[in-house]
């Protein structure tokens, strides 16, 4: 297979996004693991995904979920072993479905033994980023991206450490070669066993410029655009591509908070790929639950700018939902299964890889919570604890806990209507099930012509057209704040995509074709769309 025949596999995939910990429990203790998604590989076949990607399953005190890694070689045993693991690489190949995993290379657990050997001043000190305070103080104005200081000083040590995230998760200094080709080396170790490739979480903040300047607004979100891109990024990925990737058959999709369409394109050139696809954040970033009305107009320009930055040339994917972030459905929609199939549509019609994160196929919502300890997040404590510092109420800080907690998208997956969802026989899971798995499951959704499962279903097949994969984007009807209109084009053939992202019924825009929709989620009026419909029209 060439080089650009391996791309336009990729290209034409469906990634279907695990967290292995929410997915299925095989072995009964109430945590998801690699058994439990051996077990499910042929309902990712029957929905027709042929990448799965799991979230970290590597050795890791879980204080992160595995984002935080302790041993970049071994399997995480409340996950499975590694005989688990091998299976599962061969079942799915099998299936024709390639396994990407998750690796979390810009930071370590503090528990790793090369941090643990940095802390006690050994050979891999300077593997991690240590400054002296000033004036007792962190070394730089850099906020966490989950709040607080990213900076902390062990006891007994006259240094600190850098975190851009919790403080058991240590940047590695990408400085240090060593350290480069200790990730190298593990990356090889998975690429042997026959995995797919792998999804680089926060690859954009690996390089740091080394005097780690102050920067002018050091809050998260600003944090992650001043950092972004460093000065060595490039070199680093083509290092890793000619160390790594180049020698086997496998895809490297870079998680890219902080760049912008310009400054994305370059990682993923054809000419000088340093990654096959990257994973932006604008979209991400955008959650109406946590900061208010969702602007659909400024929705709508992300996609059309990311497309233009890099659609041709170069690939984009296509990621609105995922472990971080509430369900699309709550988020985007009201919760209904017609919001859950528009918001799927918006997905899996992009000229980009579309991403669906587990159990959006199904319309999976937002969970009540009621307490904080139904919460697990990491994120979400730091929030809390954050909240009552600054003087907000107990009442305060939970409600702004539960608008942002990423544990929605985290609670178990929902299966059957059984005892915790299907998901686990165990009598407690490690996150409570949502009440409604009553009615919204897996099992209620198979034989349901008219389920979001079966709609999904019928739009991963539709990407075997590849007018749907390849087709120019062309944005219709940009400035409307209702409806997001536009058209697909490809070797003469066009579609139109109308969504009604609002709740109510709009008249249908003049620049949707009054013709008879293929895959209706909605409404049955020519001239009207009803709330949520998604409608695709081939002219
Ligand atoms: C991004 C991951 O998606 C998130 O879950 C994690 O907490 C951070 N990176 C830190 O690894």
């Amino acid at each position: 297979m060439t080089a650009s025949e391996r791309a336009a596999r990729w290209k034409r995939a469906v990634v279907y996004q695990i967290y292995p910990k929410s997915f299925r429990d095989g072995n009964g203790d109430g945590v998801g693991d690699i058994r439990g998604v051996i077990e499910k590989l042929p309902y990712l076949k029957d929905l027709g995904v042929g990448v799965a990607w799991l979230s970290p399953i590597f050795a890791s005190p879980m204080i992160d979920n595995g984002y935080d890694t302790s041993d970049y070689c071994a399997v995480n045993p409340l996950f499975g072993t590694m005989a688990d693991a091998e299976e599962l690489f061969e079942e799915a190949k099998k299936r024709d479905i390639r396994i990407v995993l998750d690796i979390a290379l810009n930071h370590t657990s503090t528990q790793h033994p090369w941090f643990q050997d940095a802390l006690a001043q050994g050979e891999k000190r300077d593997w991690y980023w240590w400054r002296e305070g000033r004036c007792g103080a962190a070394p730089n104005n850099w906020r966490s991206i989950f709040g607080g200081p990213s900076w902390s000083q062990p006891d007994g040590d006259d240094q600190f450490y850098l975190h851009l995230f919790d403080k058991s998760q240590a940047d590695l200094n990408w400085e240090n070669p060593e350290v480069r080709s200790a990730i190298h080396a593990a990356m090889r170790f998975w690429l042997d066993k026959g995995v797919g490739g792998f999804r680089l979480d926060v690859v954009t903040v690996i390089s740091k410029e080394p005097d780690l300047r102050d920067v002018i607004d050091p809050r998260p979100a600003p944090l992650y655009r001043h950092i972004a891109g460093g000065p060595r990024l490039h070199e680093f990925l083509r290092e890793m591509r000619r160390e790594v990737f180049s020698h086997y058959d496998c895809i490297a999709i870079g998680e890219a908070p902080g760049v912008d369409p310009a400054r994305a394109a370059k990682l993923v050139d054809p000419a000088d790929p340093m990654l096959d696809m990257i994973y932006h954040f604008d979209l991400v970033a955008m959650n109406p639950v946590v900061a208010g009305p969702w602007d659909r107009v400024a929705f709508k320009r992300i996609f059309s700018a990311w497309d233009k930055g890099i659609g041709a040339n170069g690939w984009n994917s296509v990621v609105i939902s995922n472990h971080d972030l509430g369900r699309i459905s709550s988020r985007f929609g009201d919760g209904s299964p017609e919001s859950a199939k528009m918001l799927l549509t918006l997905v899996l019609t992009q000229r980009a890889t579309p991403f669906i994160y587990q159990g959006d196929e199904l319309g999976m919502t937002n969970a009540p919570f009621e307490s904080l300890d139904d919460i697990d997040d990491v994120w979400a404590k730091t929030t809390y604890r954050l909240a009552r510092e600054k003087g907000r109420t107990e009442q305060q800080a939970f409600a702004a806990t539960v608008a942002m907690t990423r544990d929605h998208a985290r609670t178990p997956f929902q299966w059957s209507a059984a005892l915790n969802a299907g998901f686990s026989e165990a009598e407690t899971t490690w996150l409570r099930v949502n009440p409604n798995h009553t009615t919204l499951n897996a099992a209620a959704q198979e034989h349901d012509g008219a389920s979001v499962r079966a709609f999904a279903k019928q739009l991963i097949a539709l990407r075997d057209d590849p007018l749907w994969v390849f087709g120019a984007f062309e944005d219709l009807a940009p400035d409307d704040p209702d409806v997001f209109v536009y058209a697909r084009t490809y070797e003469g053939r066009r579609a139109v995509v109308a969504l009604n992202l609002r709740g109510e019924a709009k008249p249908r825009p003049d620049c949707v074709p009054a013709l008879t929709p293929i895959l209706p989620n909605a409404g049955t009026e020519i001239d009207t769309l009803a709330p949520w419909e998604a409608r695709i029209v081939l002219v």
